[in-house]
């Protein structure tokens, strides 16, 4: 089967950031997105945007689904869905597609809003010539 259409769970992993999109605390931009992260063993880890009213420091939904799975020890990663209401697809901002890559290199990233999909994309094609931590190895002056 494709992974673009039907069943292959998607419209599961969708549901949980839609869900989680609930949670948003944006009470400045009032643009709520959530973020549900699968990992390699199937478990679904969700976030929400946490603004702050210093504005700079407010957390994308993308960072904080992939922050609290690291911080409860997943290290392999399948696919993200990412949730917000917007007919054209919301997708990962710069700082989270650096993010993303560096965890979970070239995983799908699947878009939605509020009714239906929007697109999908893998992260190479979000994020083409990254810069990680191969580049850091290379470094002669390092080694
Ligand atoms: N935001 C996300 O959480 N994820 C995205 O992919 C786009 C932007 C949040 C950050 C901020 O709280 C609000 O959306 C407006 O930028």
């Amino acid at each position: 089967m494709t992974a673009t259409h039907g069943h292959d769970g998607a419209a599961r992993l969708i549901e949980a950031a839609r869900q989680a999109r609930l949670h948003a605390h944006a009470p400045f931009s009032k643009f709520r997105v959530g973020a549900a992260l699968e990992t390699a063993d199937g478990t679904i880890v969700t976030g929400c945007n946490i603004e702050n009213a210093t504005y700079g420091l407010t957390l994308c939904a993308e960072r904080v689904a992939m922050f609290k799975a690291v911080s409860e020890g997943h290290r392999e990663f399948r696919r993200i869905a990412v949730v917000a209401d917007t007919s054209s697809p919301t997708s990962p901002c710069g700082p989270c597609r650096q993010i993303l890559w560096e965890f979970a290199g070239d995983i799908e990233v699947i878009l939605a809003n509020l009714s239906t999909e929007t697109g999908r994309h893998h992260m190479h094609h979000l994020l083409p010539v990254p810069f990680d931590a191969r580049l850091l190895g290379e470094d002669p002056a390092r080694k």
